[in-house]
C-alpha cells in the first residue's frame, strides 16, 4: 500500500485521538459482555440486574459525558458534580463504570473514526483502483428513469397532513415535498458528477440555487415561528452543517472550499439567522421585516456587485475560504476566485426564499379559499396559473437555459428564481398532486449533505489533497456497471450512517438548553485538539531530525 501524499499533523492528531477511543470502546464492549453473561447466569431478579437497571438510566443522561470528536477528544461535565478533568481522568484510567456508561457513545465515535479511515484508504492510497468517467446520454437517462419508476412503484405515498389554518386542505410545499425535491435533484447532481454529464451543467446550477432557496425558506420559517436564537441552537446548526466536513478536511488534508456547498450554506444560514436574530423583538411588525429584507439586498449588492468590496470583506478569511485546483492543466486563479464564483451565483436566491417563507401563510390561506370556490371558477383559475407558469418556464428555457455555460452563469443570479417558482407552482397546482410524494427520494433528500461530501472520496476519487474528483473509485476493475452498483451501495449506506452518527454525536456534545456545558465542551475540545496537534507536530519532526 502506498500513500499518495505526505502525512500532515492533522492526520496524526486524528490517529492519536481515535486510537484510545477505539481501544476504550472495545474494552467497554468486553465489560458489557462479561456483565450480561454473569447477570443472565444469576437470574432475572438478582441484585446485579438491579444494578444494571440503575446503570441503564444513568447511561441515558450521562451519554453526554465524554466528548470525542475524532481528534478533538474532550469530556464534558456531568453538569451537576463532576468536571471535565475528572471525566478525562476516568477515561485514561479506563474506569470500568465510566466506560460501560459511555459504551454507546464510544461506539458511535469509533464507527465515525473507522468511516473516515475508509475515506482515507479509498482516496489517498492505492489500495483500490480508479477508472475514467464516461458519458452516455442513453445510459444516464435510463438509470435516472429506472430509479424514478422503482421509487414510484415502491414508495409512492399520499399524505394527509392538514393545514394548520383550516384543517381542510393539504399543505403546499410541505416537508415531504421539499425533501423529495432535494432528493431527485441530488440524484441528478451526483450522476452528473459520476458520468461527467457536462451537457446538464446549467440544470445543476439551478439545483444548487434551489437548495440555497430552501436554506432561506426553511431557516426563515423556523426562526420566524420558533424565535429560538439561543447559543445551543446556533451551535447545533453549525454542527449539523460542518461537523463531518471538518473531519474530511483534517483527515484528507483538503481545503474547506473543496466542499463549496458547505461554506455556502453556512454563510447563507448565518445571514438568515442574522437577519432575523438582530432586533428580533420587532419581527412581528411587517415593515420591520420589509426593512430587514431590503437590508439583505443592500448587503448583497454592496459586497458582490460593487467592484473591490468582495476582496476587502473576504480577504481576511482567505486561510479557510481560499482554494486552488492542484490540477496543472487548469488555469490559475486568485485564491478567492472559487469562493467569489460559488457564493456569487446564488447570492440573491436565499433572500427570495425568505420572502416566499414570509408570504407562505398568506398564500396558503388564499389557496384554501380557492379550493372552496365553485368548481368552474376554481378550475379556470388553476388552468390560468398553470398556463402562465408554463409559458414563463418555456421562455426561460428558450432564452436563458439554452445559453452556453459562461453566458448562462452571468444571468443565473438574476433568473434562477424563475424555474424555482415555476416548479413550486406546478408541483402543487392540484390538491391531489401536492399530496403525493415519492418517499425514496425524500429519504435521499434527507442525506444530501452527506452524499455530497462523501461522493468525492468513496464514490469518485480525487487522489490528491484539494483535487477535484476526476476519476471513479474502482472496486471491481473491468466491470464498470457492477462496480457502479457496488460502490453506489456502499456509498449510500455510509452516507446514511454518517447522517445518523452526526445526529447522535450532536445530541451528546451539543446538548440543548445547557449553555454552561456547551462552553465547557468547546473549551475542552479546543484544549485537547491543541495538545494533540502539538504532539503530532513534534512526532513529525523526529524523522527529519534523525536524517
Ligand atoms: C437551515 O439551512 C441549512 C442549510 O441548508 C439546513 O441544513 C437546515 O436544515 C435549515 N434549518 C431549518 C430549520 O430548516
Ligand atoms: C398549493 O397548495 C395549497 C394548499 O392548500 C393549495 O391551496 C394551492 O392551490 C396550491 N398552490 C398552487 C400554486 O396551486
Amino acid at each position: 500500500m502506498s500513500i499518495t501524499s505526505p502525512v500532515t499533523p492533522g492526520q496524526v492528531s486524528f490517529l492519536l485521538g481515535i486510537i484510545p477511543i477505539i481501544v476504550a470502546w472495545i474494552y467497554s464492549e468486553f465489560l458489557e459482555y462479561k456483565k450480561t453473561s454473569i447477570s443472565s447466569k444469576v437470574g432475572r431478579h438478582s441484585d446485579i440486574n438491579l444494578v444494571e437497571l440503575g446503570k441503564e438510566t444513568v447511561k441515558e443522561d450521562d451519554k453526554t459525558a465524554l466528548i470525542e470528536s475524532g481528534n478533538l477528544q474532550s469530556a464534558s461535565p456531568k453538569a451537576r458534580s463532576s468536571s471535565v478533568t475528572s471525566h478525562l481522568a476516568r477515561f485514561f484510567l479506563m474506569d470500568e463504570s465510566f466506560l460501560t456508561e459511555n459504551r454507546l457513545l464510544l461506539r458511535a465515535i469509533s464507527e465515525f473514526g473507522l468511516i473516515v479511515f475508509y475515506f482515507y484508504i479509498c482516496d489517498r492510497t492505492n489500495v483500490f483502483g480508479e477508472s475514467k468517467k464516461t458519458y452516455n446520454r442513453d445510459l444516464f437517462l435510463f438509470l435516472y428513469f429506472l430509479l424514478i419508476i422503482v421509487s414510484a412503484m415502491t414508495s409512492f405515498k399520499i399524505h394527509h397532513d392538514k393545514s394548520p389554518f383550516s384543517g381542510k386542505s393539504i399543505l403546499y410545499l410541505n416537508r415531504h415535498q421539499t425533501e423529495e425535491w432535494k432528493g431527485w435533484m441530488q440524484v441528478l447532481f451526483l450522476m452528473y458528477h459520476y458520468f461527467a454529464a457536462a451537457e446538464i451543467y446549467n440544470a445543476i446550477r439551478i439545483f444548487i440555487a434551489a437548495y440555497v432557496w430552501m436554506t432561506g425558506f426553511g431557516n426563515f420559517s423556523y426562526y420566524y415561528v420558533r424565535k429560538d436564537f439561543s447559543l445551543t441552537r446556533f451551535a447545533q446548526m453549525m454542527w449539523r452543517l460542518n461537523f463531518f466536513v471538518a473531519f474530511c478536511c483534517i483527515v484528507l488534508n483538503n481545503n474547506y472550499m473543496l466542499y463549496y456547498i458547505c461554506p455556502m450554506h453556512t454563510l447563507f444560514t448565518l445571514m438568515v439567522y442574522g437577519a432575523l436574530g438582530i432586533l428580533n423583538k420587532y419581527n412581528e411588525i411587517g415593515s420591520v421585516i420589509a426593512l430587514k429584507i431590503a437590508a439583505c439586498f443592500m448587503v448583497v449588492i454592496l459586497v458582490w456587485e460593487v467592484p473591490g468590496v468582495f476582496d476587502v470583506v473576504w480577504s481576511p478569511f482567505t486561510f479557510f475560504l481560499g482554494y486552488s485546483d492542484p490540477n496543472p492543466s487548469k488555469p490559475k486563479y486568485p485564491l478567492l476566485h472559487e469562493w467569489h464564483f460559488r457564493s456569487g451565483l446564488d447570492r440573491y436566491i436565499w433572500i427570495i426564499g425568505m420572502i416566499y417563507a414570509y408570504y407562505h401563510p398568506t398564500v396558503e390561506r388564499w389557496m384554501e379559499k380557492l379550493e372552496e370556490t365553485e368548481t368552474r371558477r376554481r378550475i379556470s383559475i388553476k388552468i390560468a396559473v398553470a398556463t402562465v407558469c408554463s409559458v414563463m418556464g418555456y421562455l426561460w428555457f428558450e432564452y436563458i437555459y439554452k445559453l452556453d455555460k459562461v453566458a448562462y452563469n452571468k444571468y443565473h443570479p438574476y433568473t434562477s428564481w424563475i424555474p424555482i417558482t415555476v416548479y413550486i407552482c406546478l408541483r402543487n397546482v392540484t390538491q391531489q398532486f401536492r399530496s403525493y410524494s415519492l418517499t425514496l427520494f425524500a429519504w435521499l433528500g434527507k442525506i444530501t449533505l452527506e452524499t455530497y461530501i462523501s461522493q468525492i472520496h468513496i464514490w469518485l476519487r480525487s487522489g490528491v489533497p484539494d483535487g477535484q474528483p476526476r476519476w471513479l473509485l474502482s472496486l471491481i476493475p473491468d466491470y464498470p456497471m457492477l462496480n457502479f452498483m457496488l460502490t453506489t451501495s456502499i456509498y449510500v449506506a455510509i452516507s446514511h450512517r454518517i447522517f445518523e452518527l452526526t445526529n447522535t454525536l450532536k445530541s451528546s456534545f451539543v446538548p440543548s438548553k445547557d449553555n454552561k456545558r456547551l462552553m465547557y465542551n468547546m473549551i475542552a475540545a479546543a484544549v485537547i485538539s491543541i495538545m494533540l496537534y502539538s504532539l503530532s507536530f513534534v512526532f513529525l519532526q523526529i524523522p527529519k531530525i534523525l536524517h
